[in-house]
């Protein structure tokens, strides 16, 4: 579920990895620091690990150099290509943050970068709801995500973007579902989890979310 922005991805499969290493100008910022961000997300991961939205593999690749054990889902098969390309010894599956195949072994934490908003905010609940029985206590969410303090600092972004003519950016911020703090807070709490947020760079902020019960 949350699958309606798979196309935008099947075709940028083969040039993500320029993008995120900061040559599409419009996304600079939202890439800055993207190296430091996938080592801060793997270094806050417990052993074994279920990763979504992989994309070409390259948190994957931190975590499984780090030596944790990864359970990758992706729902798009060109960027499943990508990343089996890179890591033919990574397990992979076609999922998506609400339907995937679940692991045979216990997990400990579950994480994620740069994918998260592609769920409405409905969506985001009922897939935190679904991890909170997954987890024991101390187990961790830990996602990396264009997430903004509140309305105003959204719409500001959104201003920012549209005066220095980022079209695709802007348009990107106006349609995805980019949210804020607290609802990230009040959806976190009401499925058991404590959260603590850690901001990157003008966009992106850490939010690691330990279950408590
Ligand atoms: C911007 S890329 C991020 C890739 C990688 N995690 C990274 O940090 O570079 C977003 C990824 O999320 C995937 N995605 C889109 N909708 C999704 C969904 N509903 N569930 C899981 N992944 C999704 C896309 O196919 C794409 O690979």
């Amino acid at each position: 579920m949350g699958r309606e922005f798979l196309e935008l991805f099947e075709g940028w499969a083969s040039d993500y990895d320029s993008t995120v290493s900061g040559h599409d100008l419009e996304y600079k910022e939202v890439f800055q620091d993207y190296e430091k961000i996938l080592k801060e997300v793997a270094g806050r991961a417990g052993q074994n690990v279920i990763e979504f939205g992989v994309g070409t593999g390259n948190l994957t690749a931190v975590l499984l150099h780090a030596g944790k054990k990864v359970y990758g889902i992706e729902p798009s098969g060109a960027m499943r290509q990508k990343a089996a390309e890179k890591l033919p010894d990574a397990e992979l599956h076609n999922g998506d943050f609400l339907e995937f195949p679940k692991p045979a072994f216990p997990i400990d934490a579950i994480v994620s970068t740069y994918a998260f908003h592609h769920l409405t905010d409905e969506e985001k609940d009922q897939a935190v709801g679904v991890y909170g029985t997954m987890l024991a206590k101390g187990g961790k969410i830990v996602f990396a995500d264009t997430v903004f303090k509140d309305r105003d600092a959204y719409q500001a972004k959104i201003r920012e973007a549209r005066s220095r003519q980022f079209i695709s950016l802007a348009r990107d911020l106006e349609t995805e579902y980019y949210t804020t703090h607290a609802v990230m807070r009040s959806l976190f709490s009401k499925h058991g989890f404590a959260v603590s947020f850690s901001q990157m760079n003008p966009f992106v902020w850490i939010m690691e979310a330990v279950k408590q019960q």
